[in-house]
């Protein structure tokens, strides 16, 4: 070798070197930054751990809650909502009447003709309200629901007209706490679920919509209103009298159930108590020390318009399941860089992850899970994920959806207890105890669904599990209202 040769040879040997030192460090920092990310995902985890020891202490709180609410108004965080629902339908209403069903995004309208279990005609239309409406003015809300209500009477057919000389009537649910002041009205509590409408809290709800039917001309009279959650459980008894409770896993959480009236220490209105009243739990705004709340939980619930109310609504339903996800890649991002040096300023949009799109990734069955990668890169703008980071981020996913399916499941409980349902009776080894579910939820995510099933059954054991039935409920809720403004019928006397 010559001189020149040989000082080549060394240039290119220190060359290698020190590239491969290169690699190395930046494996090292890379693994660094990996252990890190993981550090976050494991922290998590453990928060978000469900036990079944604690979820049983969840349901016990729950329980307790739930006699204090009943006991007396104001008396907890559970406002336990009288409905003033004590006469659920049997199946044996006949009629036509029409439906409004508003709580979330969209609302429908809905009119059916009833004339037994098996003969329910039911027509209906969807609308979806512009987002403007959700936080403006009572008048232009309620204008605009009675407006797309007169358009949806114009299409009656022949077929689906009312008695002469009589007057339409109209169920209505509205999602959100009414107090109730009879069947057919109640004041609005608060606003949940990212509707902040002026000048509606402390009005009467039935009232605003007669005021604006009458504005838009349409003549209807408003002969129930109820939540969703009652407005599904009267759905399912229509066709099961042993459905006892509902529950809704939407956009927003909440359960009803069958209460004995005497049971009630604040209901007043039946001398002497007796009968069975349904109860509007606002499970919503459930809180207890043992919940398993996170740092996450905290940002999240300060984004929103309700700040400090509805914790476990923000633990297990729609509107909120996707944003915990994004919550924790963006720490993730910030902290261990894991989406690179730069964090994805998509990423920092609230809300921007629906729980749809969680869902989908969730449920990812690709080999190199490709749905997760498109979802990323349509929705937050982040390409170049190796299938590590993908595996990752469907495993944040699971924890979210197991969290809270399983709160949910111990929701079902506390209800089951109070009930005196969650243990066999001797002389009732056969009663059956069903709740009916409605909401996007339950009814899309399947490994949800799955595992709020599965929790209810280890939660209960086989042999209680036997007598307790799941019952989905698609759109129980606008029906469910109609079936009621029928029950309670200004004509009911002729029906
Ligand atoms: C929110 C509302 C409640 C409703 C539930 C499901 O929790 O406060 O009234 O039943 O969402 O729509």
């Amino acid at each position: 070798m010559g001189m020149m040769e040989v000082a080549t040879a060394m240039v290119l040997a220190v060359g290698v070197t020190a590239a491969a030192v290169l690699v190395v460090r930046h494996r090292m920092r890379n693994s660094g930054k990996w252990g890190k990310a993981m550090g976050i995902v494991r922290e998590f985890k453990d928060k978000c751990g469900t036990p079944i020891a604690k979820l049983r202490q969840v349901a016990d709180a729950m329980t307790v809650e739930m006699h204090a609410g009943l006991a007396s108004e104001g008396g907890s965080k559970l406002k336990m909502l009288i409905s003033h629902v004590d006469n659920l339908p049997t199946g044996n209403e006949t009629g036509i009447f029409y439906a409004l069903d508003l709580g979330g995004t969209n609302f429908r309208v809905l009119r059916v003709k009833l004339g037994g279990v098996e003969n329910i005609k039911k027509e209906f239309q969807e609308v979806s309200i512009p987002s403007n409406l959700m936080t403006g003015t009572c008048e232009d809300l309620f204008d605009f629901v009675a407006g797309e209500l007169a358009k949806f009477v114009a299409t009656e057919g022949e077929d689906m007209q009312i008695p002469a000389g009589t007057q339409r009537e109209l169920g209505f649910t509205f999602s959100f706490p009414v107090k109730q002041s009879s069947i057919a009205g109640g004041t609005l509590v608060k606003w949940t679920k990212g509707f902040d409408v002026k000048d509606v809290v402390g009005q009467d709800v039935a009232e605003e919509l007669t005021k604006a039917m009458e504005r838009v001309g349409l003549g209807m009279r408003v002969s129930a209103l109820v939540n969703d959650t009652v407005g599904t459980l009267a759905e399912g008894r229509y066709s099961d009298p042993n459905v006892i409770a509902a529950l809704i896993l939407g956009t927003g959480s909440n359960a009803a159930y069958v209460e004995r009236a005497n049971a009630i220490p604040k209901w007043q209105g039946l001398p002497p108590k007796s009968g069975e009243m349904v109860i509007n739990m606002e499970w919503g705004n459930f809180r207890s020390s043992h919940l398993p709340l996170t740092d996450y939980d905290e940002i999240l619930d300060s984004e929103t318009l309700n700040a400090g109310e509805q914790r476990y609504e923000k633990m297990i339903s729609g509107m909120y399941l996707g944003e915990i996800v994004r919550l924790v890649l963006l720490k993730m991002a910030e902290e261990a860089e894991f989406f690179g040096d730069t964090v994805p300023s998509k990423l920092e949009k609230p809300f921007i992850l629906s729980t749809p799109d969680m869902s989908a990734m969730h449920h990812d069955s690709t080999p190199d899970l490709k749905v997760v990668a498109t979802k990323l890169k349509d929705i937050l703008e982040i390409s170049n994920t190796s299938l590590k980071m993908r595996k990752v981020i469907v495993e944040l996913c699971e924890i979210v959806a197991t969290r809270g399916a399983r709160l949910a499941a111990a929701g079902i409980l506390a209800i089951l207890k109070k009930t005196g349902r969650d243990t066999v009776k001797k002389g009732q080894e056969n009663q059956k105890s069903v709740i009916a579910i409605d909401g996007g939820l339950f009814e899309h995510y399947t490994k949800f669904r799955n595992t709020m099933l599965d929790t209810i059954n280890e939660l209960l054991g086989k042999e209680v599990s036997r007598n307790i039935i799941i019952k989905p409920s698609n759109d129980g809720s606008g029906i469910g209202a109609a079936l009621l403004a029928a029950s309670y019928s200004q004509y009911h006397e002729y029906i």
